[in-house]
């Protein structure tokens, strides 16, 4: 196996070199500076030389409030980044590992979210992503891997979002009305390294276990990191926030056991971990 590992700077891509690392797979990653995903001629070159068994696209266009206001970098690097990137995987039939999300839903339903599910995003980013699937699913050898709330040591988060604020503030207001489920980029690498030794190809749900409001899941991170910030409950409708979110974020994840992989731990647990690993207590 060689896995090249497209964003690797970002908090998936970090930890997934990471476990590949761990687990003595030859292994390639790449940021923006090495490889800028919306240069086809770049991408195709690059894919050229390196020649992996799979490429596992962690690269993305993530700022989702941001996206409201820059449509076309968004897509750009969302819609036509991937694009550039399947059309290698078609050409040197090469399987793709491809992350999208719970904001390609739009929240309305009152259960979780099974795998094939009404797409109906609600923000530009959301839709880039929901595209960005499609231009994966013209190649029939894909996991596409829907992840939400995804925290890891390398980058920007809700966890360290929190842990900030709490520096300063005494009161934070939380959304209590968002609910669905934390992810640690830690533990979908491990889920991705017994993927891509299977061709169980597919559209999979993969948070960490259990559903929580972004409310309780602050309460959550000032509990394990000693803090003493209280969590004012508020509702999406009140928070100025310039993209629209769904409300119910919740995943169905039964795709993953009945292809024979093991679903990630509870997020309380993961939070733990995590909240260990960056030494922030
Ligand atoms: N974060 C979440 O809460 C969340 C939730 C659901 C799904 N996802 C999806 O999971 C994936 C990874 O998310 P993440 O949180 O790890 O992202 P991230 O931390 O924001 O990292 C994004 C990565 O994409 C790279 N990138 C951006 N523009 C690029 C370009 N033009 N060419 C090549 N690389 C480019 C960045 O490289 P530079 O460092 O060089 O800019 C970085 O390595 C994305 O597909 C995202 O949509 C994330």
């Amino acid at each position: 196996m060689k896995i090249l590992v497209i964003g690797a700077s970002g908090q998936l891509g970090f930890d997934i070199i990471h476990e590949l690392k761990l687990n003595n797979i030859d292994c390639i990653g790449c940021d923006s500076k090495v490889l800028d995903i919306t240069n086809k001629d770049s991408v195709d070159s690059f894919i050229r030389d390196v020649m992996p068994t799979h490429i596992i696209n962690c690269a993305g266009y993530t700022k989702v409030d941001l996206a409201e206001d820059n449509i076309d970098l968004c897509r750009k690097i969302n819609v036509i980044g991937t694009k550039n990137i399947v059309s290698n995987c078609i050409n040197y039939n090469i399987p793709i590992v491809h992350f999208s999300t719970d904001y390609v839903f739009d929240g309305t339903k009152k259960t979780p979210y099974e795998v094939d599910d009404e797409k109906n995003p609600l923000s530009v980013y959301g839709k880039s992503k929901y595209d960005s699937e499609l231009e994966v699913e013209k190649f029939d050898k894909f996991f596409i891997i829907r992840i939400s709330w995804v925290f890891g040591v390398n980058g920007n988060n809700f966890v360290n979002t929190m842990v900030n604020l709490s520096k300063t503030r005494d009161v934070v207001s939380v959304v209590k009305d968002q609910i669905g489920s934390p992810t640690y980029s830690w533990d979908a690498s491990k889920l991705v390294i017994d993927m891509i030794k299977t061709d169980n190809y597919g559209v999979y749900h993969a948070t960490n276990e259990g559903f929580v409001s972004f409310a309780d899941f602050a309460r959550e991170i000032f509990r394990l990191t000693n803090k003493n910030t209280r969590v004012e409950n508020i509702l999406t409708k009140d928070f100025n926030s310039k993209a629209k979110r769904p409300l119910n974020s919740m995943l169905n994840k039964t795709s993953l056991v009945n292809n024979g992989f093991r679903l990630l731990p509870n997020w309380e647990d993961a939070l733990s971990r995590y909240i260990k690993e960056k030494n922030i207590v």
